[in-house]
């Protein structure tokens, strides 16, 4: 059993944990393949966040089983595996391996008693001090890269299955993070992004102590890092220090990715998110009122159980207020072992639907007028990528606004020549709700 294949779902957290489980495997002479055929071990990592990430999972297994019997061995790593454990055996029987994201470090052990013919293989203690702290981290791109300085989340909101799938907050030690930081920057990669299900509730465990602002600060004074995201801030915990560091330190990004999930103070309570419509307010008052002007993007939850007509209202009304540059939008589903599910009044599918509709497209208006003001403007980009079908290049904002641009020195890549990686003024030249167009500016 020497090669792999390997898919994944989720979040940028599990993106992260697939990046390990490779680096590890090809540490351990494992080669990948692109293709469930030609593999001889073949993992699907998993995210169950809603219904219908989990019911994928098990789409997609079925579809897999069609290779089953072909001497292949099936493993299910993250979320789903983590939340149904050893049930997955059940419902697909063609599964050896069954590991949450707590267990990757046993990987190597898991791997030896699959080799050595063992049928049922799990990993699935959440009962670890850990942070999956490997050296043979592969990474998918050259210039970008993630760093996991928090695991696991100690919030109990009410819809969440996060606190079960990732177990108890776990944060690695500054010491840690820089070094990893460092090594990335001398290996050229000059865009990090800091991750943790609940990022600024990082508290470095040694002597030192430092909070996340302080972490993030020290990250981006690395020479050699031009831009440290982080992802994802939970609102208790965001603290206005966060919001001066981006405003003294320019290779931290102008961006806050925060989830509100709700404008109604019932509804938020009844979620137990720990703080209330205006809380949250004030912390867009420091972001509006900084010296950069700092993009906002959140998360919307539609639907919650007992969610009233005045409570979405209220919801349209705050979004109105912030004015999001960016916004992602869930109707609220149901998720085992969460508190949520205890509430009786469920709201419909159909009024999810036209809730969700409604947000979307006052949403949509909101992000048209954002995007407007940079029209005639220069932009600095991160480039990603080309885009053979448009004859565009792709770069991002230190907004995270996704930036398709022109380049008249070099139109398109060629075998020797190409700009990924490279960071270019462009002249904004066209805006639309969820990107801006333009063309590079002669150096
Ligand atoms: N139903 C709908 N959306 C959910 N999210 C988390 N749990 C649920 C659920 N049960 C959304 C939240 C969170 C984002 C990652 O997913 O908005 O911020
Ligand atoms: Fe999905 Fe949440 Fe797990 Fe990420 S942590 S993979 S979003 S369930």
């Amino acid at each position: 059993m020497k090669t792999f294949y390997i898919e994944t779902f989720g979040c940028q957290m599990n993106a992260h944990d697939s990046e390990k489980v490779v680096g590890t495997l090809l540490e351990k002479g494992y080669q990948q393949v692109d293709t469930v055929e030609n593999a001889e071990l073949v993992l699907y990592n998993t995210c169950s966040i809603r219904d219908k990430a989990e019911q994928k999972v098990f789409h997609r297994l079925q579809q897999f089983k069609r290779e089953a019997g072909k001497g292949k061995v099936f493993g299910v790593l993250g979320c789903v595996a983590q939340q149904e454990g050893e049930r997955i055996f059940e419902r697909a029987p063609h599964v050896s391996l069954v590991a949450g994201s707590a267990s990757y470090t046993k990987l190597p052990e898991m791997l030896i008693q699959l080799e050595t013919g063992n049928r049922r293989v799990t990993g699935l203690s959440l009962d670890t001090t850990d942070t999956f702290d490997t050296p043979f981290t592969s990474r998918d791109s050259p210039h970008r890269a993630y760093i996991t300085i928090i695991e696991g989340c100690d919030k109990a909101c009410a819809y969440c299955v996060v606190p079960f799938t990732r177990g108890p907050e776990r944060s690695r030690t500054s010491e840690s993070v820089l070094r990893e930081a460092r090594s990335l920057a001398e290996l050229g990669y000059s865009e990090v992004q800091l991750l943790g299900q609940n990022v600024n509730s990082y508290r470095d465990p040694s002597p030192t102590g430092w909070d996340f602002a302080r972490l993030l600060d020290e990250t981006g004074r690395i020479e050699g890092l031009r831009r440290v995201r982080f992802t994802t801030s939970h609102p208790r915990d965001f603290g206005k220090s966060i919001i001066d560091a981006i405003d003294r330190n320019e290779a931290l990004c102008n961006h806050v990715h925060l989830p509100v999930q709700s404008g109604s103070d019932a509804v938020l309570n009844r979620m137990q998110r720990l703080y209330n419509r205006s809380d949250y307010m004030s912390r867009v008052e420091w972001m509006k009122k900084a010296r950069r002007d700092i993009a906002i993007t959140t998360d919307i939850i539609v639907g919650f159980p007992g969610e009233t007509e005045a409570d979405f209202n209220d919801t349209l009304r705050l979004i109105n207020e912030v004015e999001y540059d960016a916004m992602f939008i869930f109707k609220y589903s149901k998720r085992p072992n969460t508190s949520a599910l205890q509430h009786e009044d469920h709201i419909p599918e159909e009024e999810k639907t036209r809730r969700f509709t409604l947000l979307q497209e006052q949403q949509r208006s909101i992000q048209m007028r954002r995007n407007a003001r940079y029209v005639g403007k220069h932009e600095h980009v991160h480039v990603e990528g080309y885009n053979v079908a448009t004859n565009q290049w792709i770069g991002r904002t230190s907004q995270h606004k996704p930036l398709n641009f022109t380049d008249a020195q070099l139109p398109a890549p060629s075998a020797e020549k190409t700009l990924n990686g490279k960071y270019l003024d462009v002249l904004v030249t066209r805006a639309s709700p969820n990107s801006l167009a333009g063309e590079s500016v002669l150096q």
